[in-house]
């Protein structure tokens, strides 16, 4: 998702990208990506590459680690090493979620999960190998080109009359070509370190899923569940928003104006 919409987004403020997916680079690979950033030389490298199944990663922790930290690790090395600045994506899973308040940059990570243990090592590995690093942390992604929660909704909406979805998780879904604007600015600073970049307010999952049966204009019945009942392999932070102490932050339009823009996106691409 993030991938497709930061190489618009960087192309869009006038600047050369180089978009490579995993079938032109595999991150895990270190002579490949020497090979790549020796052929390309850029100016900064921005990594969306990821291992993103958060269930998935309890059972498969070390080929998390591999992808969101080692690798991560490696890239920000080999950038540094062509005079280049790294841009890490983090997550508010990074945090345990007993806040009770915002997170702000200088909140201590205490992850729960093993995704979020793997994106709190890969911050960790990927600040000491490239001085000129940004660690954005986001949460709760959406837009196209991947699977994502609207659009499980949305099949689920198609599909039956109800759905339960936990009321007891609340963070801030973002919309990722916002994410990937912010993105496109930050890097052309010097604004190095942890940057909280997520969308404006705040819902949970049903919050969420309530607005987007609403502006889709279907009726599906959202019914309110816990995180116990739905026992998913992945612990994940009961509050996890993220907010900015910097004092002049990028600041990104609200959740549901996202979910606006990615509604009507969608439907132009159904119409075309
Ligand atoms: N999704 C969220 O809710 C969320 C929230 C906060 C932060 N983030 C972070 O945001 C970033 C972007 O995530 P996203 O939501 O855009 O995820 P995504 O759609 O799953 O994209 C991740 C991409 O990484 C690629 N990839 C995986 N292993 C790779 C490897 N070894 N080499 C090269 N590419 C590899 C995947 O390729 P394949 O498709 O071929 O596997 C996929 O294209 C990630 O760092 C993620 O941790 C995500």
């Amino acid at each position: 998702m993030l991938g497709g919409d930061a190489t618009e987004a960087i192309a869009a403020r006038g600047h050369t990208v180089f978009g490579l997916p995993r079938s032109e680079l595999d991150i895990t690979r270190s002579a490949d990506v020497e090979h790549a950033l020796g052929a390309l030389r850029p100016d900064v490298v921005v990594n969306c590459a990821a291992w993103t199944d958060v269930d998935g990663a309890e059972a498969n922790e070390r080929a998390a680690m591999q992808v969101n930290d080692t690798a991560a690790a490696m890239v920000a090395a080999a950038a540094d090493s062509h005079g280049a600045k790294v841009l890490y994506v983090s997550s508010d899973y990074v945090f345990d979620g007993d806040k009770g308040r915002a997170y702000v940059e200088s909140d201590l990570p205490a992850a729960i999960s093993a995704y979020g243990r793997s994106k709190q090592a890969g911050e960790t590995s990927v600040a000491i190998a490239n001085p000129r690093h940004f660690i954005v942390r986001s949460s709760w992604l959406f837009g196209a080109g991947g699977g994502n929660f609207v659009e499980t909704m949305l099949r689920i909406g198609r599909e039956q009359p109800e759905v339960i979805v936990v009321s007891d998780q609340v963070g801030s879904p973002t919309y990722t070509p916002h994410l990937a604007q912010a993105i496109a600015v930050l890097i052309e600073s010097e604004e190095f370190g942890i940057h909280h970049i997520a969308a404006a307010g705040q819902c949970s999952w049903f919050e969420f899923a309530q607005e987007i049966f609403d502006q889709q204009g279907l009726e599906t019945r959202v019914m309110a569940g816990t995180t116990e009942m739905l026992a998913r392999p992945a612990p994940r932070p009961a509050y996890s928003v993220l907010v900015s102490e910097r004092p002049d932050p990028i600041a990104l339009p609200h959740w549901r104006v996202g979910l606006g823009e990615y509604l009507a996106a969608r439907r132009a691409r159904t119409a075309a």
